[in-house]
């Protein structure tokens, strides 16, 4: 049997990972933020898991009609044997660009890396079941502080779907690509799914079914502080407050508190007093253009070799090569 590898670089103590730090940094000043890391616990997982088929959240149905289309060309000029895959979560689209490069006889390693253990076990076990010849060695690790490890796979392609990217913000963003660059050989390539900016109203309906899933989702986060610092957040008096930030070109998701709190963070030793109307930022999702795109890729030594859109041009895919 061909059994996955898994090198876990994250400790799954999720306070000693870096909970604590990130809490009393994020919630501790103004205004209050959370990493989007800890949004993806188990239940979390499983949440975004729903979240990929709503039907409003189009992203998703987007990325994978693209990559239908693409994969057999991305598969054909690549020189790639290695393929790794940050954020990765369940791979499901991936598997679209995995069988791709399996039916070209050159799928030697598969590296899905993931902050969220269980989810990426499963994962996992069901890739090494399906790419017999292929060789499965996951990562538990976090895509902003463990690109080194990625150093020694070469020639490889690194797939970054799912807009996750847009998770970060600016100046992480241009850390993260540096790091990434870093860690790639001349020829290595990159595909990148980013969301596209676009009607304010379609992107506020993705982030607020009507079902509840995505606010689910979001307070979820208050689920984990009070679990893992032993917080007391009332997470019912908390409201989701989803708005797009048309100068900053991103959704801003936050949490409001709708009558003043007080909290206590033991875990991180820190209390925090709310005001009524008090915001939390959980995660900013942003939104790119071409030309963002192409800036953000060339500064760091990534040419683009090609972008797909979805026929609704909602979504892009793009493969950039190191040079
Ligand atoms: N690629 C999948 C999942 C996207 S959701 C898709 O396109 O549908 C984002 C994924 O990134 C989750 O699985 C989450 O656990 C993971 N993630 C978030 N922050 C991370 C980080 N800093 N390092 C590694 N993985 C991270
Ligand atoms: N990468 C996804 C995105 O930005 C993550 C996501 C989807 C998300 N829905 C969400 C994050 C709702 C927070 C809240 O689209």
């Amino acid at each position: 049997m061909n059994a996955p590898r898994i090198d876990v670089l994250l400790q799954s103590n999720w306070a000693a990972a870096g909970l604590v730090e990130d809490v009393r940094r994020g919630l501790g000043s103004q205004p209050r933020t959370l990493p989007p890391k800890w949004l993806y616990d188990d239940a979390g997982s499983r949440l975004f898991d729903e979240i990929t088929r709503l039907p409003e959240y189009y992203p998703t149905e987007c990325e994978r009609t693209i990559l239908r289309e693409a994969a057999g060309d991305i598969a054909a000029t690549s020189r790639a044997t290695t393929v790794v895959e940050l954020g990765s979560g369940t791979s499901d689209k991936t598997r679209l660009l995995l069988d791709a490069f399996a039916d070209a006889g050159r799928l030697d390693r598969f590296v899905p890396v993931d902050v969220s253990e269980e989810t990426l076990r499963e994962a996992a076990d069901m890739l090494a079941a399906r790419y017999p010849a292929t060789s499965v060695e996951a990562v538990v690790g976090d895509f902003t502080l463990h690109l080194g490890h990625l150093a020694r796979y070469s020639p490889k392609l690194v797939a970054f779907l799912g807009g996750t990217i847009g998770n970060l913000y600016v100046e992480e963003r241009g850390a993260f690509l540096g790091a990434l660059a870093d860690s790639m050989e001349a020829g290595d390539e990159l595909l990148l799914g980013t969301d596209l900016v676009k009607d304010a109203d379609r992107l506020i309906t993705a982030y607020d079914d009507p079902g509840g899933v995505t606010e689910a989702f979001v307070k979820n986060s208050l689920h984990v502080l009070n679990r893992e610092l032993d917080a007391d957040f009332d997470v019912d008096a908390f409201s989701y407050v989803p708005f797009w930030d048309r100068r900053m070109q991103r959704m801003d998701l936050r949490l409001r508190a709708e009558m003043p709190q007080h909290v206590t963070i033991p875990g991180a030793d820190l209390d925090l007093d709310l005001f009524s109307g008090e915001e939390i930022r959980v995660e900013i999702s942003t939104k790119f253009t071409e030309e963002r795109l192409r800036e953000e890729l060339e500064a760091v030594g990534l040419e683009i070799q090609r972008i797909w859109t979805d026929p609704t041009a909602s979504f892009a895919v793009t493969l950039a090569r190191r040079t």
